[in-house]
């Protein structure tokens, strides 16, 4: 098992595989992007392999993210190829919901059995300007499919920005009630300088939570999933309607993950620089028995206690959420 300096378990890793996204929206990316060139990206065989060292480590979940891990040649074989390891209880994909209309069946058989998808606005004029380049309705053609896949479990993930679509927030939950499935609202980290002061849209979870407890009686979900959303159950629904507050609610000492950049490195903590160069441990020295196991397992005693956002500070972690693995 991998146990951390703070007697976390660490049973949860988020690998992404490629930085590259169709959506470029604005709380994630800067205007102009460099992308990574393809040398520098882990390869698909890269990724099996970490993902093979760590669940013969004791990681029983993993989640397969970007950018967007769908615009990625070659994604659906890999997760098959994850879903199989034995040991492993969930393979679990974040994804914008761009291709999902073509690719949720897909997803579904090659083992994939849940499903996060961003959705910030159902107003197409509005979701295209958050996104800067995406369109609307195939995403929600896209939830339509994957519901009717049969996922485990689907969550909407929506960040909400004071002053652009925090008057949809009602409208998010109704439309998650609608289809059955979950939602979660994040608060907006400061990963990456994107051009504009994070702090005048900050919106904290609670204020989010009052709009709703003018519609809904929000009852606190006695299942919660382990990861750092608290749940609320709304009254004869299934959906559950969950608040990850980064700023305002801290949730590091029940962390139970860590991360695989698309360049292979193995990061700590998602406000945090501490990490591992797994991709040259691979390439150097490939035929090295359990160098990488090795490297992991050491790896454990770098993860800081809790990250340290602050919205008033110049931006500190200067990576983008699109190279960290959302
Ligand atoms: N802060 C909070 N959430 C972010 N996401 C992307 N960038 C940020 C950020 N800076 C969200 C995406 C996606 C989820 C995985 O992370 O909307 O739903
Ligand atoms: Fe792409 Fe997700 Fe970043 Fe939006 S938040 S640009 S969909 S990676």
């Amino acid at each position: 098992m991998l146990i951390d300096a703070f007697q976390r378990t660490i049973s949860y890793l988020r690998i992404s595989v490629t930085d590259r996204c169709d959506f470029r929206c604005t709380y994630c990316m800067a205007d102009r992007m460099q992308f990574l060139p393809r040398h520098d990206i882990l390869s698909l065989e890269e990724i099996e392999r970490i993902a093979r060292a760590f669940v013969s480590l004791g990681v029983r979940k993993i989640r397969i993210t970007g950018g967007e891990p769908l615009v990625r040649q070659g994604v659906i074989p890999l997760l098959g190829q994850i879903a199989r390891l034995p040991g492993l209880d969930t393979l679990a994909l974040t994804t914008n919901g761009s291709q999902l209309a073509q690719q949720a069946v897909a997803l579904r058989d090659a083992g994939v059995r849940e499903l996060n998808i961003s959705l910030d606005s159902l107003r197409a004029d509005r979701f295209h300007a958050m996104t800067r380049t995406g369109e609307l309705a195939p995403v929600l053609q896209g939830i339509d499919a994957a519901c009717r896949a049969g996922f485990g479990r689907i969550r909407l993930n929506s960040v909400i920005l004071k002053g652009q679509n925090d008057d949809e927030i009602a409208d998010l939950v109704a439309f998650a009630l609608e289809q059955g499935v979950d939602i979660a609202f994040i608060e907006e980290m400061p990963l990456g300088d994107i051009g504009r002061d994070r702090q005048a849209a900050f919106l904290p979870s609670h204020a989010i939570r009052q709009t709703l407890e003018q519609h809904w009686e929000l009852i606190p979900a006695t299942d919660q999933t382990g990861g750092p959303a608290r749940y609320y159950r709304i009254a004869g629904h299934r959906s559950r309607i969950g608040f990850i507050s980064p700023h305002s609610e801290n949730f590091c000492s029940q962390c139970n993950r860590v991360r695989v950049t698309a360049q292979g490195r193995l990061l700590l903590c998602l406000g945090n620089e501490h990490s591992v160069d797994l991709k040259s441990i691979l390439r150097d020295a490939p035929a090295a028995p359990d160098a990488l196991e090795q490297a992991i397992r050491s790896a454990m005693a770098l993860k800081p206690e809790r990250h340290h956002f602050n919205l008033a500070e110049p931006v500190q972690i200067l990576r983008f959420m699109n190279s960290t693995g959302g």
